[in-house]
């Protein structure tokens, strides 16, 4: 039950929150290493964003322990806060004010120093991070929902948080900005940045995330690297103009042929691909079969799992 890539950043066990006769999260033990990029998986209304709001101390367990960056939650909060960037639940802003004079607002709150000219960079520098360099100074009533999206990213930035917990961040984004979150995340990663987030979209999980929870009805149903669930399954998928030499060749290890496309059992590719050359027949394209994400989760939730979305074409 260890975390991924490092030492533990987030540690839940037995986490339980129950909303009168509604068991919103139920008995979760939650892992997740310094470095990871960790997707909770979930449809609407199975407990994610109950679960980070009780990591936040914005609500409180009704069983069970939390340790966030080694300190026990809600106890140590104020600890924790200032090392956290937190979107949950929507951006939260000034209607009246800039998004600009929102930031300004929200680091004068915050633990960041500094002159007035440190903070400005400050404000000035999330913003750029977050594709609001160039906004003017509308009112953020006036601002589109995925400009608000984006102002809320901005504003869980501001103080290079050692963690990064986004619920459902890519809400009200079109496609290029969906992509723009996903470039900015993989890059506060990989300067250090561990980063928690909340979907009910599989494919944004499966495209972004080294880790993956999948909540069902407040349980925790699976937990694991990335790595793992893209595990090969023991087969080639072949592409070759001599599709019925090749399947002449291998003998009955060929359990599907499309045209031109095989699907062939071997446990290496290289290898494969070695002895088919060296048969005379030529190849396309060779690689392992991998495991999915989705399939993994449709084995899991069985009859519930239509109810997770696929992404939005060309996101
Ligand atoms: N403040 C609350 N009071 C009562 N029930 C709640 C409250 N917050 C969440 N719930 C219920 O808890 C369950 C999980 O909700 P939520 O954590 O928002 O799930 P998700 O973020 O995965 O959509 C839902 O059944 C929801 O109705
Ligand atoms: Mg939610």
């Amino acid at each position: 039950m260890s975390g991924g890539g490092g030492g533990p950043i987030v540690v839940t066990r037995g986490l339980t929150k129950q909303y009168g006769r509604v068991v919103a999260v139920r008995d979760v033990d939650l892992d997740v290493g310094a470095g990871d990029r960790y997707g909770l998986l979930g449809p609407n209304g199975s407990g994610k964003t109950t679960l980070v709001r009780m990591l936040l101390g914005l609500v409180f367990a009704t069983s069970g322990r939390i340790e966030v960056m080694g300190r026990p939650i809600p106890r140590r909060t104020g600890e924790v806060l200032p090392l956290v960037g937190a979107m949950v639940e929507g951006p939260g802003a000034y209607g009246h004010l800039s998004g600009r004079a929102n930031l300004a607002l929200l680091d004068a709150s915050g633990p960041g120093r500094g002159s007035r000219r440190t903070r400005r960079r400050r404000v000035d520098e999330a913003l750029e991070r977050v594709g609001l360099g160039g906004v003017d100074d509308r009112p953020v009533k006036a601002y589109s929902l995925g400009m608000r999206q984006r102002l809320g990213l901005a504003a869980a930035l501001l103080h290079a948080p050692r963690l990064l917990i986004l619920d459902e961040p890519t809400n009200g984004l079109d496609p290029r900005g969906i992509r723009e979150v996903r470039d900015l995340l993989r890059a506060l990663n990989e300067d250090g940045t561990t980063i928690l987030l909340c979907s009910h979209l599989l494919g944004e999980v499966e495209e972004l995330c080294t880790r993956v929870g999948v909540m069902d009805r407040g349980r925790l149903v699976l937990q694991r690297d990335m790595a793992d669930v893209r595990a090969p399954t023991g087969r080639v998928e072949v592409r070759t103009p001599d599709a019925a030499r090749v399947v002449a060749l291998l003998d009955g290890r060929v359990e599907h042929r499309d045209g031109d496309r095989l699907l062939v059992r071997a446990a290496d590719a290289a290898e494969l691909n070695a002895r088919l050359v060296a048969g005379g027949l030529r190849v396309t394209e060779i690689r392992p079969q991998r495991h999915t994400l989705e399939e993994v989760v449709l084995s899991l939730t069985g009859a519930s799992a239509d109810r997770f979305d696929r992404p939005a074409e060309g996101a």
